[in-house]
C-alpha cells in the first residue's frame, strides 16, 4: 500500500499499545495491576461539569473562534497572572485541543522541515513523532552523568544552525524530576542570547512534593515583551483529571499565536465550546481537588519510592513531582520492551519501557494509582525478578508457578 514517508516512519504510542494489550486481558478477567497510568483516577470538578451542562442546556452549540471561546481566553489569562505573574493579552492566548495539540501546533509554527528542536532525555514519547510528522528532527540531550536532568552546557554542546527551540518539561515525564529554578534561569538567558524558541511544557507544574512551588520561566526573563521566544503549554488533563476533556492552551507571542491560529482553523476549527466552558470552570472555580490530588500522589510516591528502594538491584531516584517514577532495571534486563512485556505476560503488571522516552534499561512506573495496586504490583515484579523468590505466588485463588530462571 503506498504511505506517505512521514506516515510510515511514526511509532505507535509504546503506552497506548501496552494500555491496550492490558486493557483486553482485564476485560477477559485476568488479575491486571495497572502501573502504566498517565491519568488521575478521580473525577472532574464539579465547578467544570456544571459549567458544561449549563451550555449544553442552552442548546446552543455554535463553532468557538479558531483560538478559542472568550470565556476560556479569559480563565487562562487569569490563571497565568495568577501562576504566572504575566498578564497575557487575548492575541497572545490559544485554547487548543489538550497540550498535546498545542505542542504540535507551536512545533509547526516555529519550526521548517530539518530544523532542529532539543529536549532533555529521557522526555515524554510525542516530542520526537511531533517533531518528525513536520519533518523537523528531535534532538534528545542526555546528561552527562547519567542523571535525569542535563546541563545548559550539555544543550549548548547540541545546538547547531538548524536548532530552533528547546523544550523543558518540568517537572517530568517520565522521571519526576524538577527543573530547578536556577536551570530555567540559565536556559531562559541562553535561549534569549541565541535567539532560540523556550517552549514550556508545563502540563503538571503544581503536582509537586517536598514543598516544592510552582514557577513562572517569565520570572526569568529580563525582557519580556510581544517579541518572547517563550512559549507555555499547559492543560487541564492532569491538574483536573479531565484528561478525556481534551482542553489545554498556549501561551506565546501575537504572531505565534496568529499563525497556530490559522492552523487550528484550518484543521480542527477549534475545541467544543462546550468542553471549553468546562475548562474555564475547572480553571476559575475551587482549586482543592488539585491539592488533594497532589497530596495523594506525595503519598504514593513516598509508598512505591520505599518499596522500590527495597528492591535489591533496582537503582531508583525520587521524583519531585508528577505520577511517575523511573527505576533502573538493567540489572536484571537490558531490554526494556522485553521486561515490560514479561511482567505483563508472567505477572500481569503493565508498566511502561523506558526506551521509548529514551532511556534503555528502565521501566516508568505510576504510582496514580490504589496503595493495594502499588504494593501488590511491586511485590509481583519482586517476585518474578529476584530468582530468589519462592516457586509458587498467590494472586486471590490463582496460584502462579515460576516457570523461568
Ligand atoms: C509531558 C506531557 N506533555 C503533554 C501531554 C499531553 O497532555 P494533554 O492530555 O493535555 O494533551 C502529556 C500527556 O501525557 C504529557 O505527559
Amino acid at each position: 500500500m503506498s504511505l506517505s514517508v512521514i506516515g510510515r516512519s511514526l511509532n505507535q504510542s509504546a503506552t497506548l499499545k501496552l494500555n491496550e494489550t492490558a486493557a483486553i486481558l482485564k476485560a477477559k478477567g485476568e488479575p491486571i495491576i495497572h502501573l502504566g497510568g498517565g491519568e488521575p483516577k478521580g473525577k472532574a470538578p464539579l465547578d467544570a461539569i456544571t459549567r458544561a451542562a449549563a451550555m449544553l442546556n442552552s442548546a446552543e452549540i455554535r463553532y468557538s473562534p479558531p483560538d478559542g471561546t472568550v470565556e476560556a481566553k479569559q480563565a487562562v489569562i487569569r490563571y497565568t497572572e495568577e501562576f504566572y505573574h504575566i498578564r497575557p493579552t487575548p492575541e497572545q492566548v490559544m485554547i487548543s485541543v489538550g497540550a498535546k495539540q498545542a505542542l504540535f501546533f507551536a512545533m509547526q509554527a516555529i519550526l521548517n522541515p530539518q530544523d532542529e528542536i532539543l529536549f532533555p532525555a529521557p522526555y515524554w514519547v510525542s516530542y520526537m513523532e511531533m517533531a518528525k510528522m513536520i519533518g523537523a528532527v528531535g534532538v534528545p540531550v542526555l546528561a552527562e552523568d547519567g542523571g535525569f536532568i542535563p546541563r545548559v552546557k550539555d544543550l549548548a554542546l547540541r545546538v547547531t544552525s538548524y536548532t530552533k527551540a528547546i523544550i523543558i518539561n518540568s517537572p517530568n515525564n517520565p522521571t519526576g524530576a524538577y527543573y530547578p529554578p536556577e536551570f530555567i534561569a540559565e536556559i531562559v538567558e541562553f535561549c534569549e542570547k541565541k535567539g532560540l524558541y523556550l517552549i514550556m511544557d508545563d502540563i503538571y507544574h503544581r503536582l509537586l512534593f517536598d514543598g516544592k512551588k510552582p514557577y513562572s520561566v517569565y520570572d526569568f526573563t529580563k525582557n519580556y515583551d510581544n517579541n518572547s521566544k517563550i512559549i507555555v503549554i499547559n492543560s487541564v488533563s492532569k491538574l483536573y483529571a479531565m484528561t478525556g476533556l481534551r482542553v489545554g492552551w498556549a501561551i506565546a507571542n501575537q504572531k505565534v499565536i496568529e499563525v497556530m491560529t490559522n492552523i487550528q482553523a484550518h484543521t480542527n476549527s477549534a475545541p467544543s465550546p462546550i468542553l471549553q466552558a468546562a475548562a474555564a470552570g475547572a480553571l476559575n472555580g475551587i482549586q482543592s481537588g488539585v491539592d488533594s490530588l497532589r497530596q495523594t500522589l506525595e503519598n504514593n510516591r513516598n509508598v512505591m519510592y520505599a518499596r522500590l528502594k527495597a528492591f535489591e538491584g533496582i537503582h531508583v531516584t525520587k521524583p519531585d513531582g508528577t505520577f511517575y517514577m523511573f527505576a533502573d532495571f538493567s540489572a536484571y534486563e537490558k531490554s526494556s520492551t522485553k521486561l515490560a512485556h514479561f511482567l505483563l505476560e508472567k505477572v500481569r503488571v503493565t508498566v511502561v519501557p523506558g526506551v521509548e522516552f529514551g532511556r534503555e534499561g528502565f521501566l516508568r512506573l505510576s504510582y496514580n494509582t490504589t496503595i493495594k495496586d502499588i504494593t501488590q504490583g511491586i511485590e509481583r515484579i519482586k517476585w518474578a525478578l529476584d530468582p530468589n523468590s519462592p516457586n509458587e505466588l498467590y494472586i486471590g485463588e490463582r496460584k502462579l508457578v515460576r516457570d523461568w530462571v
